[in-house]
């Protein structure tokens, strides 16, 4: 099989695909249920929005703390919100495993990523879909995660936006080169059809929101996804240059 042309991020031969259902597109009143409905997740996307940074109110500090405690998979919380140098640290010491703020919020980043991982959790940069990426190439050794948004953020079930992935593409370039363990994410508009377009590009987190809740079987559609992913990872490792 010929293997010259395979993009730089899979000469390691090992992608580890991971699916994060996004809770955003749960029943509100049943959330321990929905983290019960999708065992074969990876993760959780727990999606906090402040109506400041995003013209939506969704969950807060309590609510992480209950969902950790019944929840099976990890949490992955994505801060929509203004001034995350002073909140973000809370989510942490609530039980998230993973807390990611957006670059256009934050203004200490390399502080802040600091002080998660110093609290035992891993530490994201989001970027929204006019953000560019080069300006923080140098901040990717601080972090764990850096997450690409293919939507506006402060909405589920939004249109993806195609737009993105060249920027998809030269943060897998950048985060290749910074080295370590840094998981890129990909959230808004994922799902079955989108998804290997991400996958392709360099994505190797995906969160779906309404692609997994709106399915008639939740687990399986997160099934399919990841079935989906994988298969245009191997074929992007196939494909001839
Ligand atoms: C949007 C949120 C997303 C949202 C994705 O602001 O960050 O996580 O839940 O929902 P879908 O997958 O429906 O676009
Ligand atoms: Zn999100």
């Amino acid at each position: 099989m010929e293997l010259s042309g395979r993009p730089g991020w899979l000469d390691s031969g090992v992608v580890t695909v991971r699916i994060a259902p996004s809770l955003l597109a749960a029943d509100f009143a049943d959330l321990g249920g929905a983290a019960t409905q999708v065992p074969g997740a990876d993760w959780l996307h727990v999606d906090v929005m402040d109506n400041h940074f995003v013209p939506n109110l969704t969950i807060g500090v309590p609510v992480v703390e209950a969902l950790a405690k019944v929840a099976p998979q990890p949490l992955d919380c994505h801060l929509m919100i203004d001034d995350p140098d002073r909140w973000a640290p809370a989510y942490v010491e609530a039980g998230a495993s993973s807390v990611t703020f957006h670059a256009e919020a934050v203004r200490a980043p390399v502080h802040l990523a600091r002080e998660l991982r110093r609290l035992g959790a891993r530490a994201g940069l989001a970027l929204r879909p006019a953000t560019d990426v080069g300006p923080y190439a140098d901040l990717l050794p601080e972090l764990d995660l850096l997450l690409v948004m293919t939507v506006e953020p402060g909405l589920g079930g939004q249109e993806f936006l195609d737009t993105c992935l060249p920027k998809l593409r030269r943060a897998r370039e950048l985060v290749d080169r910074a080295g370590g363990e840094i998981w890129l994410q990909v959230d808004g508009g994922v799902g079955l059809e989108t998804i290997e377009r991400c996958a392709e590009a360099g994505a190797d987190m995906f969160v779906a929101g309404s692609a997994v809740y709106a399915a008639d079987d939740p687990d399986a559609a997160v099934a399919e996804l990841r079935r989906r992913a994988e298969g245009a990872v191997s074929s992007a490792w196939h494909t001839p240059g």
